[in-house]
């Protein structure tokens, strides 16, 4: 399983697939992060993606910036970690 790294807050979580979303894991690990709408619609919960890859199993409306991932509604993609500046 994947690891997430929220970069800036110093924190690898162990991606379990008991979470909906990346933003649900580092809220579990009680970090503050921005969200909206929190269905992939208003990208307000959009953070920069350094390496891996994510998904969106329930789709999204809202574009991210280049570069960027949705973590309201976001998976890792696959078994590598996903490093992301937040
Ligand atoms: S919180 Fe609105 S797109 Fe993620």
């Amino acid at each position: 399983m994947a690891n997430i790294v929220f970069k800036k807050s110093g924190l690898t979580a162990p991606w379990t697939d008991n979470e909906e979303s990346i933003l649900e894991l580092g809220e579990i690990h009680d970090l503050d992060l921005d969200y909206g709408c929190r269905m992939g619609n208003c990208t307000a919960c959009q953070q920069p993606i350094l390496s891996g890859e994510v998904d969106y199993p329930s789709g999204h409306t809202g574009e991210p910036d280049e570069g960027n991932a949705l973590l309201c509604c976001s998976q890792p993609k696959g078994d590598a970690d996903v490093v992301i500046d937040a």
